[in-house]
C-alpha cells in the first residue's frame, strides 16, 4: 500500500472540542463556582443600581451570605434598595418595628423589604446563620430568574421557606489516591497521592455550590475502601477540607469502615459488641470532634460488595450501626447506615433468588431497633440506579426509623455524563410515588420529610462525583445537581420549573433559550430509557465492568443478580408472590396489588415484575418484542433530536458553551444508535420475531468493514456480538508492524442510486492512543479526524463505538469509498461499517 499523508487539519477543530469533551483532568485555571450557576448577569441593558449591603453580625456564614449578596448583585446591575442581613435577633434589635415571626425554623429564611427610618430597605433573615446563606441565595436566584421581588413585603407578604429535611448531603466516592469511584469528571478535588490536596480552593468553591441550594453536608470518602481516612495524619488533613467548606454551612462527614479497629486500630476483632471495639470508636469520635467540632457523622456501607460487616460476627446491622451513633451521639453526629446490603453471590439458577429483595429483607426486621441518631439510606430503587426501576419498598418498611434517599447525580448507569439525562423527572416520580402504608397516603417524600412515621431526622443524599474536569464534566449534567438540591430543599417542586431556573441563571434568560434547553432537558431522560432499557428491563449495560456501553447477557448466569432473564421464548424477571421471588409482597397491599400480575402491572414496569412471552401485549397494545423495537428506533430519534434542538440555539448562548454541547450530543446520537442497534439485533436473533417495520436485521446502506476490500485490516471477532454490526469488525492490530504504521484501508465499491447524501463511519476509539481515519471518495479526502475520546474498555465493543458523520457527499455508482485508519499506540483503528444515508438523515 502506498504511503499516504491523510491532512488532519481540517479535523484539528473538532479534535481540540472532543479532547475537551472526554479528556479528564485538564489542567485547567482556577474551578469556580462561577463555572456553573452563581454567574449570573444582568440582562443586556440593564441600568446599574448603587449597592449597599450590610451584615448585622460576624459570623462566617453571614459574612459568606453578605459577600456572595455583594457579587452577585453587582453582577446583576445592583439592587433596588440597600440589603441587609441577620438572625431574627439581630434584626429585631436593629429594626425593633419589624415584624419577623418568631418561630423561624432551624437553616429557614424570611425576606421582604421593609421601611426603617423612611427609607426602603430589603432584609434577609435567617432562622439561624446558615438560614441567612440559604436566604442570600434565594434573594440572588430570585432576582436573577426575574421574580418580582417588591411585592414582597416583609410585614405583610414575606417570603418565607424552610428546608422540608435536614439531611440535604452530597457523597463523594473518592479514594485517597485521587481517583473517584463512579466519577466522570476528572480527579479529586479532594485527595492525591494518599492526602488531602494542598490547593482547597476547588473545596471552598464545590461549598460555595452547594450552599447555593441548600445543601448543608458533604461526606467526602469512597464508602469502599474506607478505612484509611481514619488515621490520625489523614484525619488532620481532612479538618482542613472541613474549615474549607465551613463557611458556606457545608458540615463534612466520612465514609468508615465498620472492621477499621482491626484494619488500622491494632485490635484484633471489630465485633460491634466487643467492648474494646466500642472503646476504640468513642475515642475515634473524640480525635474527630477535637479536630472537627461540626463533624456532621458516618456513612456506612457494610456487607456488601467485599466491604465487611457485622454479619462477620453474627450481628445486625443495627449493633453495628448504634456502635457507631453512640460514639457520635454526644457531639450530635448522625450514622448514615446504606441499605444497600445484598449478596453478589446470588444463585442465579434459583427462580425464587432475588437481589431486589435484599434490602427489606434484611433492615425491615430490624425497624425499631436503631438509635435515634442513625438514619437508613436507601437507594431509591431495590437494584442500582437503573434507567427505571420501581420505587423502594423499603421506604415504607421503617415506620419507627429515620430515613434518607440515595439518588446519584454521577450518572453511572444513565450515559456517565456523556449522555444527557436529566434525572430530576425520575426523582420526583419516587419522591412523590404514594406507597400507602397502612392504607393511608405515604408519598416518600412525607415519609422522608417526617410528616409520615414522624421521624425528625430524615434526608436526601445525591452520589455526585464531581471532579476537577469543571465539576460534572458537561456542562448541561450540572442541571442535575443543581435539581437535587433544589428537591432536597423542596420535593414539591417541579422538575421542568427547577430546569427552567437553572437554565435563566447558567445559559440565559432568553425565553427561546429558556424553552429550549427545559424540552432538552425534560426529553432526554425518557430518550435514554427509550434507547437502553425499556419496560423496566434495567439498562442492559454491561454490568460487571464499565456500567456504560450494551452488553445485555452481562447481567446474565452470575451472582450478581441484575437478571433479566430474556430466553427465546420471553423476557422479564418473576417477582410476583403467587409464582416468583415474592418481592412485590414487600409492598403495602394497595402497590402490591398493582404489580403482583402483569395486568395490573404498568408498561413502564412490566419486565420488572413478570417473565412474558415476546408476543405479550402491553397496555399500550403493542406486543412486547415490537415495544422493544419501536422503543429503541425512537430513543435514537429523540437523541438525534437533541442535536437539533441545541443547534437551533447556535448564536444566542455563549459560542465555547455551544460548541462543547453540541460536540456532546452529536456523540450521544451516535452512541445512540449503538444502543439501538445492539438491543434490537440481540432480541430479533433471540426471538426471531420480525419487526413490523421491517427495521430490524436491514439495514439499507449498510456497507461492512468485513465485507471491503482490506489493506492491512484483520476481521475481529467482536464480544459481545450484538455490539458490533454482524458482530464482527476490522481492525489495523494485526497487520505487520510497518503496515500498521502507514495505516490499513477498507474499500467499497458503491453500487446504489446517484444523489447526495451523509456517509457514518462506525469506528471503536480505544485507549490509549488516537486513531486517525481519513473518509476517502475516488481518492480524495472527504473528511479525517482523530479518535481522540475517552472511552471505556481496552476492547472494540459498545463502550468505545463510535460513529463520525460526514455531511453532503455527491455519490454515483461505481465511485470508490475508502477509509484509511492510522493505529496510535493501542488504538487499532478498529472500524465497524460506513453507512450511506440519504443527506438530511441523521440515522
Ligand atoms: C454500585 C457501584 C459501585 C458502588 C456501589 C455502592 O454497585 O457500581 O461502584 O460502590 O454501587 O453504591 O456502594
Amino acid at each position: 500500500m502506498a504511503q499516504r499523508k491523510i491532512d488532519f487539519r481540517n479535523g484539528l477543530a473538532g479534535v481540540a472540542l472532543m479532547m475537551g469533551l472526554f479528556v479528564s483532568a485538564l489542567p485547567v485555571a482556577a474551578q469556580t463556582a462561577d463555572q456553573a450557576w452563581l454567574r449570573s448577569s444582568a440582562p443586556h441593558g440593564k441600568a446599574a443600581l448603587p449597592l449597599q449591603v450590610r451584615a448585622l453580625g460576624n459570623g462566617a456564614l453571614e459574612q459568606s451570605a453578605a459577600r456572595e449578596l455583594r457579587l452577585g448583585m453587582a453582577r446583576l446591575g445592583g439592587a433596588p434598595s440597600p440589603i441587609v442581613v441577620g438572625t431574627r435577633e439581630e434584626m429585631l434589635k436593629a429594626f425593633p418595628s419589624l415584624a419577623i415571626p418568631d418561630d423561624l425554623e432551624t437553616d429557614a429564611y424570611l425576606l421582604g423589604w421593609a421601611r426603617s427610618h423612611g427609607r426602603a430597605i430589603t432584609a434577609v433573615v435567617g432562622g439561624d446563620e446558615r438560614g441567612i446563606l440559604y436566604g442570600a441565595f434565594a434573594l440572588l436566584r430570585l432576582s436573577a430568574t426575574g421574580e418580582d421581588f417588591t411585592r414582597h413585603n416583609l410585614n405583610t407578604n414575606s417570603l418565607r421557606s424552610h428546608p422540608a429535611l435536614p439531611i440535604r448531603w452530597v457523597d463523594e466516592w473518592d479514594n485517597a489516591d485521587g481517583s473517584i469511584e463512579r466519577g466522570y469528571a476528572g480527579r479529586s478535588i479532594f485527595f492525591e497521592g494518599g492526602k488531602v490536596r494542598e490547593d482547597l480552593g476547588p473545596v471552598a468553591e464545590y461549598a460555595r455550590l452547594l450552599a447555593s441550594v441548600g445543601i448543608n453536608g458533604c461526606n467526602v470518602n469512597n464508602v469502599n475502601n474506607a478505612a484509611p481516612f481514619l488515621t490520625p495524619a489523614m484525619l488532620r488533613g481532612l479538618a482542613r477540607v472541613a474549615s474549607a467548606m465551613r463557611p458556606w454551612g457545608v458540615r463534612l462527614a466520612l465514609s468508615v469502615d465498620i472492621a477499621s479497629p482491626q484494619k488500622i486500630g491494632g485490635l484484633t476483632t471489630f465485633d460491634p459488641l466487643d467492648p474494646a471495639v466500642k472503646a476504640w470508636w468513642t475515642a475515634k469520635a473524640n480525635e474527630i470532634y477535637a479536630l472537627i467540632p461540626d463533624f456532621a457523622g458516618f456513612t456506612v456501607k457494610a456487607d456488601s460488595e467485599g466491604q465487611l460487616g457485622p454479619a462477620s460476627f453474627g450481628r445486625t446491622p443495627a449493633d453495628a450501626a448504634n456502635l457507631l451513633a453512640a460514639a457520635l451521639q454526644p457531639y450530635g453526629g448522625v450514622v448514615l447506615y446504606r441499605a444497600f446490603v445484598y449478596n453478589h453471590h446470588l444463585d442465579w439458577r434459583d427462580p425464587k433468588a432475588d437481589r431486589a429483595r435484599a434490602a427489606y429483607d434484611i433492615f425491615h426486621p430490624l425497624d425499631g431497633k436503631f438509635a435515634p441518631n442513625v438514619i437508613v439510606q436507601t437507594k431509591e430503587g431495590p437494584i442500582d440506579f437503573q434507567a427505571r426501576e420501581p420505587v423502594s419498598p423499603l421506604f415504607g418498611g421503617l415506620a419507627q426509623t429515620g430515613q434518607a434517599m440515595e439518588i446519584q447525580v454521577t450518572q453511572e448507569y444513565t450515559g456517565q455524563q456523556r449522555h444527557l439525562v436529566y434525572l430530576a423527572p425520575m426523582w420526583k416520580q419516587v419522591l412523590d410515588f404514594d406507597l400507602r402504608a397502612d392504607s393511608k397516603s405515604t408519598p416518600v417524600k412525607e415519609i422522608l420529610a417526617g410528616t409520615e412515621f414522624h421521624r425528625p431526622l430524615g434526608g436526601m443524599v445525591a452520589v455526585a462525583g464531581v471532579g476537577r474536569d469543571a465539576w460534572l464534566g458537561s456542562p448541561l449534567a450540572m442541571a442535575n445537581l443543581y435539581a437535587f438540591g433544589r428537591l432536597a430543599w423542596n420535593p414539591n417542586l417541579d422538575p421542568a420549573e427547577i430546569a427552567a431556573e437553572w437554565t435563566r441563571q447558567t445559559i440565559g434568560a432568553d425565553p427561546e433559550v429558556v424553552r429550549t434547553v427545559v424540552k432538552m432537558l425534560m426529553q432526554s431522560w425518557p430518550a435514554y430509557e427509550n434507547y437502553t432499557g425499556p419496560l423496566g428491563m434495567q439498562t442492559l449495560t454491561d454490568i460487571t465492568g464499565s456500567h456504560y456501553g450494551p452488553n445485555i447477557e452481562s447481567s446474565e448466569n452470575n451472582g450478581w443478580g441484575q437478571w433479566h432473564r430474556a430466553d427465546r421464548e420471553g423476557v422479564g424477571m418473576d417477582r410476583s408472590v403467587a409464582t416468583g421471588t415474592g418481592y412485590a409482597g414487600q409492598y403495602p397491599p394497595e402497590v402490591a396489588k398493582g404489580y403482583e400480575t402483569a395486568a395490573a402491572t404498568p408498561d413502564e414496569l412490566l419486565l420488572f415484575f413478570h417473565h412474558v412471552p415476546y408476543a405479550y401485549r402491553l397496555r399500550s397494545g403493542k406486543t412486547v418484542i415490537q415495544h422493544i423495537y419501536d422503543s429503541h428506533y425512537q430513543g435514537a430519534q429523540q437523541a438525534a433530536q437533541l442535536v437539533e434542538e441545541w443547534a437551533s440555539l447556535k448564536g444566542r448562548i455563549d459560542a465555547p458553551l455551544y460548541e462543547q454541547m453540541r460536540a456532546r450530543l452529536e456523540y450521544q446520537a451516535g452512541h445512540a444508535i449503538v444502543w439501538r442497534n445492539a438491543i434490537v439485533e440481540y432480541f430479533f436473533k433471540l426471538s426471531g420475531i420480525p419487526d413490523e417495520q421491517g427495521r430490524a436485521g436491514h439495514h439499507p446502506g449498510r456497507l461492512e468493514a468485513e465485507d471491503a476490500r482490506l489493506t492491512g485490516y484483520k476481521i475481529v471477532e467482536v464480544t459481545p456480538w450484538e455490539d458490533a454490526s454482524g458482530g464482527k469488525a476490522v481492525s489495523c492490530a494485526l497487520a505487520s508492524e510497518s503496515a500498521a504504521q502507514r495505516g490499513c484501508a477498507a474499500e467499497w465499491t458503491y453500487s446504489g442510486q446517484a444523489g447526495r447524501f451523509n456517509i457514518a463511519v462506525q469506528y471503536f476509539d480505544l485507549q490509549p492512543g488516537a486513531a486517525r481515519f481519513a473518509l476517502k471518495v475516488n481518492g480524495t479526502a472527504a473528511a479525517t479526524w482523530s479518535a481522540e475520546a475517552v472511552l471505556p474498555s481496552s476492547r472494540p465493543n459498545g463502550d468505545n463505538s463510535t460513529r463520525h458523520t460526514v455531511q453532503g457527499i455527491d455519490l454515483k455508482p461505481g465511485d470508490v469509498l475508502r477509509v484509511e485508519g492510522v493505529p496510535d499506540q493501542a488504538d487499532p483503528a478498529a472500524l465497524d461499517y460506513i453507512e450511506v444515508m440519504a443527506a438530511g438523515s441523521a440515522q
